[in-house]
């Protein structure tokens, strides 16, 4: 039997939460369906810097590299906004480190949440999109030069790394409604006008998905107005991280919305898009559903376990159709309760189909 190595990296805030929650929903799904998880836990973030000075110690990224997934809670808190090193930096350098370009974040709404949905019921209803992101160029990883009166961060892309997220993009709305958005500023920076370019040339590959351009204040725009209107939304590193943001309150709050950032041949990364939330930290009240999907995608394209992934994702859904709530939808359940809520359904949804399989062999 394989043995699938998944490296755990909690971080800070309400990162320890959640991490401890999908890493139950994962030992579960192992047992339930015989499979060989082997887990263990680094340090990243503030955490690292606080236990060794560094935010990515390189026993952490060693421990990644020799992995098959890696699952991180969240990075950062004002703790560390004075520190010479930044925890946000032990994120930054494992996306850069494992070559994870690919950021991948779903946007849909529980029909039993669509009143949670700071929109009205007519806009966000059936809302079901994905952004692509690109996680390892522009703003986020130029040269930065700092005066005592002046500052500046690069913006760098090449035609290479533009294709490279362009085709990830493409190829997945050609497996949902086979239409891609993409977002730049091309009315204004260089940078986007390579990027449309070589998206207008990529789409020539894919003609049976639609291409559509638009720019990003736009686009921050109809994202509100619009949502229904979208399928695949593609961008760039520093717009991206911003829409990811505006889209994820549209499924009622950003504790339930998961993401992936993968590369190629390595390990992927899978955290929630809320941060580490100083705030609530340490209260046992953040929801742990944006962990527990963000642990689905971690079964399904990190280790291709697909029935796995189904499995847990419909167990979020039925946990939440049946009027589970954490205190961010309105309702009274701790993280660990609502995890365990889940892990139940998780449980009982798996009863039947091992019966089955009794009854075939009997
Ligand atoms: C995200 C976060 C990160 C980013 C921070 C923590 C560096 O906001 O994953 O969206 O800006 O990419
Ligand atoms: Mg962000």
């Amino acid at each position: 039997m394989k043995t699938y190595k998944i490296v755990l990296l909690p971080g800070d805030g309400v990162g320890p939460e959640v991490t401890q929650v999908a890493h139950d929903v994962l030992a579960t799904v192992a047992d339930l369906h015989h499979r060989r998880f082997t887990f263990e836990t680094h340090l990243i973030g503030g955490a690292a810097i606080d236990a060794t000075g560094e935010p990515l110690p390189e026993a952490t990224l060693e421990a990644c590299r020799t992995s098959d997934a890696v699952f991180l809670g969240a990075v950062g808190g004002p703790k560390w906004d004075k520190a010479a090193k930044r925890p946000e930096q032990g994120l930054l350098g494992l996306r850069k480190e494992l070559g994870l370009f690919a950021n991948i974040r779903p946007l849909f709404i529980y029909p039993e949440l669509v009143e949670r949905s700071p929109l009205k019921r007519e806009y966000v209803e059936n809302v079901d999109f994905v952004v692509f992101r690109e996680l390892t160029g522009g703003l986020y990883f130029g040269e930065r030069e700092r005066g005592p009166t002046f500052a500046s961060d690069q913006c760098v892309y090449t035609s290479g790394e533009v294709e490279r997220i362009a085709r990830s993009a493409f190829a997945a709305a050609r497996a949902r409604r086979g239409k891609v958005t993409s977002v730049d500023k091309a009315n204004v920076l260089e940078t986007s006008r390579l990027w449309r370019e070589v998206v207008t040339r990529v789409a020539a590959d894919y003609p049976d998905v639609e291409l559509e351009h638009a720019l990003v204040d736009s686009m921050s725009m109809q994202l509100i107005r619009q949502p229904r209107a979208y399928d695949v939304i593609l961008t760039e590193n520093m717009f991206g991280d911003i829409l990811s943001d505006e889209a994820s309150v549209l499924g009622g709050s950003i504790g339930l919305a998961p993401s992936a950032s993968l590369g190629v041949g390595g390990p992927g990364l899978f955290e929630p898009v809320h941060g580490s939330a100083p705030d609530i930290a340490g209260q046992d009240i953040c929801n742990p559903v944006g962990g527990i999907l963000s642990a689905a995608l971690l079964l399904r394209y990190g280790l291709r376990l697909n029935d796995e992934a189904d499995a847990v994702e419909a167990a979020v859904e039925t946990t939440i159709a049946r009027g589970a709530r954490t205190k961010d939808l309105g309702g009274q359940l701790g993280c660990r309760a609502m995890g365990q809520t889940i892990i139940e359904r998780i449980k009982d949804a798996s009863a039947p189909a091992r019966h089955q399989v009794q009854m075939h062999w009997g």
